[in-house]
């Protein structure tokens, strides 16, 4: 009689578990999807000078049916490549020391993604004492930081795949301009 209801009691209990993790895993995933509604779609809804913008005002990529891409994304492209690439991996993919920026950017908002990168950062999403330095010093990527972030965006939203892009628009005069100045040229 005793020993029933020991077994009894432990099978509620699982169920209980079972039916609590069903919950939270619903209120997870749709909590996900409200958020990449909310925060992050990424479709671009204006232009401002060769720059593509979100419905929020934020930077994001454009890329033509022909596989054109804009002019950040191209950039930005080459600059992750000269800069992050040695730690995040070849096309953000990730390595054993870094996370993948492709995956980062897929929840991650611009503001956050410019702190990190202005800001640096250590042991958040690395167990080891892996480093993230501070690049806002760094007018290689301070001066690019729309350019690397729209790379990753359209990496994170697979528009764009794991090859340099072979189609971009013209570089804006105005992006020139903005460029040189901040280069201090
Ligand atoms: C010296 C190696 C190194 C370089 C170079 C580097 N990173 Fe990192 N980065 C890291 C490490 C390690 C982390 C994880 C830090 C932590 O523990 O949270 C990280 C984290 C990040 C994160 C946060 C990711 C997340 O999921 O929270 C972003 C964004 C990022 N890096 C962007 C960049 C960009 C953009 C560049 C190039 C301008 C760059 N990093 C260059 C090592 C590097």
């Amino acid at each position: 009689m005793r020993r029933t209801f020991v077994v009894s009691d432990v099978e509620d209990m699982l169920l209980r578990k079972t039916l609590l993790m069903a919950a939270a895993l619903i209120v997870a995933a749709s909590g996900g999807i409200a958020f990449a509604e909310d925060a992050i779609d990424p479709a671009a809804v204006k232009s401002e000078d060769g720059k593509y913008l979100d419905k929020e005002g934020n930077p994001t990529f454009k890329v033509a049916a022909d596989g054109t891409v804009d002019w950040y994304t191209y950039s930005g492209y080459r600059r992750y490549h000269s800069e992050c690439h040695v730690c995040h991996g070849p096309d953000g993919m990730g390595s054993t020391y870094a996370p993948a920026l492709t995956d980062s950017l897929k929840s991650m908002s611009y503001g956050a993604f410019l702190e990190v990168v202005a800001s640096g950062r250590k042991n958040v999403n690395t167990a080891q004492e892996n480093v993230m330095p501070a690049f806002g010093d760094n007018p290689n990527v301070s001066c690019y930081m729309d350019d690397i972030y729209v790379y990753l965006r359209a990496r994170a939203n697979n528009a764009v795949g794991r090859v340099r892009p072979a189609k971009k628009e013209d570089k804006p005069d105005a992006y020139t301009q903005a460029e040189k100045s901040c280069m201090g040229k």
